[in-house]
Parts: structure tokens; C-alpha cells; sequence
């Protein structure tokens, strides 16, 4: 059963440079379950942000001759634009250098020193700056390579802080075996518990002394607080924690509610063994689930600068709108393995999907309508042809299968589900052959039935569309002179609700893309640097 509130959340992006197609592939999922929830009447709060300390971002404004604080100021201001422009329904959006975060963090802090987990020591081994993790002579190997990222790694020997990982490592193990969904899929607990936690886990360093952009430690003020300490804990700062008004803490990190992480792959080790166990330190309850999606890579692997195959999102929304984009990874990204973007599969997943089914169903009806009825979107009466039971029947499953995976969180399976039921339609229209039915007054009921129901069709996958897209719905609505209840998530299995709707014909939703043009145009962008 569904609990009374619902947290989702994003990884809060470095702004140490202007964030790529693969942020804004989390972003918009995060976003699409979020909207999902709040659409069958759940109380949300969707949150994500940045992570500005640490010494990556540091090095960065000092290459660039600016402060750390000017430096992120400026690309945080393209990422709030970036999330604008995408229609992302954020609830608030956390920055790691706001005060009221800063303050917690200290106290937090304070709070695991007095518990006991934090000592005083000496950290001598190996670190990844772009990664900013910690790694040990064997990790690191003869190569002193970074063994997430494989970029290498300097020596760190400093005095710091450390906690106590290895003593929670048994109660991390048996909260796995207790909740076996914990971490999604299950391959990456598998990765955690073989790699890390069955090898032992060594205690943690969580200050730095070597550079200043962090959070001083109160009672030690030479030491900054270790970055994935400061952001991990986000996610409960944002809510109010530790804060005067903790009212959206006491909601969203309660045991009323579902409180699902949503992550990529590279930092899984952060959030299901150091996120958990810290909590466990502080005596707070845990996240529901950390549900870890792969990267989305390009030809030559991982996109980077200094390869030149970045992709900006803000490229593909202009010149194909929001919703294509929106469409294309809810769509097309196969969740939870690394999958590669090349231009030419999305120029076809959005012509077969977008231009092809759904804004020709579109197109086609509201032709159709006006064609034959004036524009008046008819009642029909009496039984139902073989075809008609047909299509609902598909369409009962179809919206029966999106309800079940979206609420498994597999969106993409969702979204193949409900284009089973546009597909139908189309071929319905094949079918049933109107502009026969047209020419023998005996059938007008039939012909009747054939335009109601592709209407109703239309509106119910425009609802389920809704999470995903985030403009093409209400123009479809417009454009079947669709309004009030009958836009309602509430209305979406029923099949007969429909008539005396005035349809207006608009624009295509959807142009079809010229793949020769779109792709050639796509590829300039990989290689623009
Ligand atoms: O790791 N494909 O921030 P980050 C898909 N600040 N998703 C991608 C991706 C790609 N190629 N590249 C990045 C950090 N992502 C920390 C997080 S959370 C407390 C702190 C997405 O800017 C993916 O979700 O490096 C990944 O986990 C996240 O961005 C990392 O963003």
C-alpha cells in the first residue's frame, strides 16, 4: 500500500562545469516519478541541488582567477535556468553553501563526535580529486589509478577526522537482508557487498586540511568537512532538519512516507553503504529505496570535455522542444544498465513514437471529426463492434501495465505499455475504415463509435503522457476541445465519456524529424567543444 507522503530526490550535480545530457537524464526521471505520484494524489517533495564544496570545485574557480563561491554562483544560475526550461517540478532546490545547511552540517558533526564514531587521526593513502573519494594503497594499485573512474589518483598524508564505518558494518548487512529492495536493481548490492563490504569496511576520513572550500568543522576549525558527508546529508537539510521549522522533515522523513533516492551507478558506494551508515550514526531512519540508473555514454564511452561529446541539453530543447527530450529518455533510456546516445536512435524513437503514432492518431482523428461530424466529437449508442471491445480491451491493459511498472518505478517499461494502446489505435483506424463507414448511412453509428473512441483514446494516453510531457497533453486537449473532469487522472479508465466536444485542427504536435538533417545537426553538437 502507498504511504501517505512521497520523497524523491536527485544527486545534487558538482557545479564545476555546466551539467550534459546525462544530469538531465536523472533529472527528468526523477521528475516524471514525482509528477506520477502526485497525479494519483500523493503528497510529494521532490528535491535536488547542488554540491559546491570540495577540492574540484575549488582548483576549478582558481584556474578560472574567480572565488569558488563567484564560480558556482554562475553555473548554478544555468542549472536552475536548465531545470526552468525543462519544466522540472522541484520542490526546492538545495545549494550545499546555503546557511541554513552549512549550520546543520556543523551540527551533525558535532552530534556523530559525541556519539563516538569520529576520532582524531592521521590519513595517509590516495585520492580522487574528480571523484573526491579516498582510496587505499591496494585500491589504488601499482597504477594509482581511481577504480571508479580511472583517472589517477595523488597522494593525500594529512591529519583528519575519521569515523567509524567498520563498526557498523554488520547492522548495514542485516538491513540489506531485511530489505531486499533497498538497493535497485539487485547487481549493484551484489558489486557493494562483494567488492566493499565482505572485504571489510575501513574507517572513513571526513575532514581535509589541505584546502579551505568546505564547511569548518566548529571545534576545529582547520578542518573542512569531507564533501560527500556535507552532501549526502542534504537530503535531510532541505527538509528542515535540525532547523526551527522541521515540518517537511517530520512529513517526508517520517515513517509515512516512501523515501526513494534516485542515483547513476558512479556513486552507488556513496549512498547505499557510507548514506546509510551515517544515518544509522545519527539514530534516523533510512531511505525506502536507492534505485541506481547506468550513464548514458556516447560512442567513444563516457562524455568529457576534453573528448569533445558533451551534449547540452539546452541544444536539443531548442531545436526539438522540450518534450522530445522529456520523451526520448523516459522513453528510449533503458533503466538501470549503461545504454549509448547516438543521434540516430533518437531521431527515430521520435519519429516512430511522437510523429508517427501519437501526433498522426491526433492528426488523423481530429481530420476525421471534422471530416464527418462538423468538428463535434459524436456519441455513440448500442453494442460495440468486434473492433471497438478490441481496442478497449487493449487499452484496459495497456493502462493496467503502465499503473504496475510505473509503481515499480520501471518508467520506460510504462511508457512502452501505453504505446501498445496508441499503436492499437492507429491500426484500429486501418481497421475499422471510417471513410468506408462514411459512405453507407446504416453504419453511422459505427462510424460514430470509431471517432468517440479514438478521441477517448487519445485523452486517456494524453493523462498518462502527463508525467512525462509536459506541454504536447494540454495542446491535445485544446485540440479535442477536451476540459475540466474529463482531463482528470481519475477519468482515465473510462472508455465512454466523450461527446459534444468541439475538436480544433492545430499544428502537429510532433513534426517529423529529417533524419539526413537531424543527425548531421545532432553530430555537429558531439563535437562542438
Ligand atoms: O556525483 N549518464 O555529482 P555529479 C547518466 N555531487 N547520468 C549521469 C551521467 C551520464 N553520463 N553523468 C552524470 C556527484 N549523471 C555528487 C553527488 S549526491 C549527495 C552528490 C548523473 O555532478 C547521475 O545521476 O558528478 C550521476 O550519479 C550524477 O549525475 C552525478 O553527478
Amino acid at each position: 500500500m502507498s504511504k501517505k507522503y512521497f520523497y524523491i530526490t536527485t544527486p545534487i550535480y558538482y557545479p564545476s562545469a555546466n551539467l550534459h545530457i546525462g544530469h538531465a537524464y536523472c533529472t527528468t526521471l526523477t521528475d516524471t516519478i514525482a509528477r506520477y505520484k502526485r497525479m494519483q494524489g500523493i503528497e510529494t517533495f521532490f528535491l535536488t541541488g547542488t554540491d559546491e564544496h570540495g577540492e574540484k570545485i575549488q582548483k576549478n574557480a582558481e584556474a578560472k582567477g574567480v572565488t569558488p563561491q563567484a564560480f558556482v554562483d554562475d553555473i548554478v544560475k544555468g542549472i536552475k535556468k536548465l531545470w526552468k526550461d525543462m519544466k522540472i517540478s522541484n520542490d526546492h532546490f538545495i545549494r550545499t553553501t546555503d546557511e541554513y545547511h552549512v549550520e546543520v552540517i556543523q551540527k551533525i558533526f558535532t552530534k556523530m563526535y559525541e556519539n563516538g564514531d569520529i576520532y582524531l587521526g592521521n590519513y595517509e593513502g590516495w585520492y580522487c580529486t574528480p571523484c573526491e573519494s579516498f582510496w587505499t594503497d591496494t585500491q589504488a594499485g601499482e597504477d594509482h589509478i581511481c577504480p571508479d573512474c580511472g583517472r589517477p589518483v595523488h597522494r593525500a598524508k594529512e591529519e583528519a577526522y575519521f569515523f567509524k564505518m567498520s563498526k557498523y558494518s554488520n547492522r548495514l548487512m542485516e538491513f540489506y537482508n531485511n530489505n531486499v529492495e533497498f538497493i535497485t536493481p539487485e547487481s549493484r548490492k551484489n558489486e557493494m557487498v562483494n567488492n566493499f563490504i565482505k572485504k571489510g569496511l575501513e574507517d572513513l576520513c571526513i575532514s581535509r586540511t589541505t584546502f579551505s572550500w568546505g564547511i569548518p568543522i566548529r571545534e576545529n576549525p582547520k578542518h573542512v568537512v569531507y564533501v560527500w558527508l556535507d552532501a549526502l546529508f542534504n537530503y535531510v537539510t532541505a527538509l528542515g532538519f535540525m532547523q526551527e521549522d522541521d515540518s517537511n522533515y517530520k512529513k517526508f522523513w517520517g515513517d509515512d512516507a516512501e523515501i526513494i533516492h534516485i542515483i547513476g551507478n558512479d556513486i552507488t558506494r556513496f549512498h547505499t553503504i557510507y548514506w546509510p551508515i551515517f544515518l544509522m550514526s545519527m539514530g534516523m531512519r533510512l531511505p525506502d529505496k536507492i534505485y541506481v540508473h547506468g550513464l548514458i555514454m556516447t560512442k567513444d564511452g563516457k562524455m568529457s570535455k576534453s573528448k569533445g561529446n558533451v551534449i547540452s541539453p539546452n541544444a536539443l530543447i531548442d531545436r526539438y522542444g522540450v518534450d522530445t527530450l522529456r520523451f526520448y529518455y523516459v522513453r528510449e533510456v533503458v533503466f538501470g544498465t549503461d545504454g549509448q546516445f547516438t543521434p540516430e536512435q533518437f531521431v527515430e524513437r521520435i519519429n516512430i513514437d511522437l510523429a508517427n503514432d501519437f501526433g498522426n492518431l491526433l492528426n488523423r482523428t481530429v481530420g476525421m471529426i471534422i471530416k464527418y461530424f462538423d468538428g463535434i466529437i459524436p456519441e455513440y449508442q448500442g453494442q460495440l463492434t468486434d473492433l471497438d471491445r478490441e481496442l478497449e480491451e487493449v487499452g484496459k491493459i495497456a493502462i493496467k501495465n503502465y499503473h504496475t511498472k510505473m509503481d515499480s518505478l520501471k518508467v520506460n517499461e510504462a511508457y512502452e505499455a501505453l504505446f501498445t494502446y496508441i499503436s492499437r489505435a492507429n491500426k484500429y483506424i486501418e481497421e475499422s475504415k471510417p471513410w468506408v463507414l462514411a459512405k453507407d448511412p446504416e453504419k453511422i453509428n459505427e462510424l460514430k463509435s470509431v471517432m468517440n473512441h479514438l478521441a477517448n483514446a487519445l485523452r486517456q494516453s494524453a493523462i498518462l503522457l502527463s508525467p512525462a510531457l509536459v506541454e504536447a497533453p494540454e495542446k491535445l486537449f485544446a485540440q479535442l476541445g477536451i476540459e475540466g473532469d474529463l482531463k482528470e487522472y481519475r477519468t482515465v479508465n473510462d472508455f465512454n465519456l466523450l461527446g459534444g466536444q468541439k475538436v480544433t485542427k492545430g499544428e502537429p504536435l510532433f513534426p517529423r524529424l529529417d533524419p539526413a538533417v537531424e543527425v548531421e545537426y545532432i553530430r555537429s553538437l558531439m563535437t562542438s567543444k
